[in-house]
């Protein structure tokens, strides 16, 4: 049977860089058995932001969110795997860390929703804008991992 990849979106927010939790993140993801096709680690504008959470323009919070995002610096990654949008949303946790079981990247590593870390795109058509949003095709590095047929049957 040949696995159907998806791409999903993943960005460790500034205050995971700060925290100095990249590693953990990309570790989880790898570990996982995912495989990294693009990633970069930049400072957005606030314009990116306001993009970037488009959906989200008519919450009290959007302002600020769009604000704190682009304060500082993001890693910015895609992941591809099967099933990537649903199994990357499990494995970020809730959006508000304190209903985020422990094991989830929210549930062991943060407290508050404003400070919850990690992105990653929640359905596989935001995922699909996201990843043109954030990433230029040229950007994308094309490869095949040594441990893809001990993941997919
Ligand atoms: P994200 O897009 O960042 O991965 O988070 P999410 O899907 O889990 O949650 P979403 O509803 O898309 O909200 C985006 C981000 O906005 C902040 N937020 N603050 N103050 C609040 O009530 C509130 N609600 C959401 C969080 O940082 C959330 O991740
Ligand atoms: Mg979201």
């Amino acid at each position: 049977m040949s696995a159907e990849m998806e791409r999903t979106f993943v960005a460790v927010k500034p205050d995971g860089v700060q925290r100095g939790l990249c590693g953990e993140i990309i570790k989880r993801f790898e570990q996982k058995g995912f495989r990294l096709v693009a990633a970069k680690f930049l400072q957005a504008s606030e314009d990116h932001m306001k993009k970037h959470y488009a959906d989200l323009k008519d919450k009290p919070f959007f302002a600020g969110l769009c604000k704190y995002m682009s304060s500082g610096p993001i890693f910015a990654m895609v992941w591809e795997g099967q099933n990537i949008v649903k199994m990357g949303r499990m494995m970020l946790g809730e959006t508000n860390p304190a209903d985020s079981k422990p094991g989830s990247i929210r549930g062991d590593f943060c407290i508050q929703v404003g400070r919850n870390i990690i992105h990653g795109s929640d359905t596989m058509e935001n995922a699909k804008l996201e990843i043109a949003l954030w990433f230029k095709p040229e950007e994308f590095v094309s490869y095949k991992p040594c441990a893809q047929e001990w993941l997919y049957e």
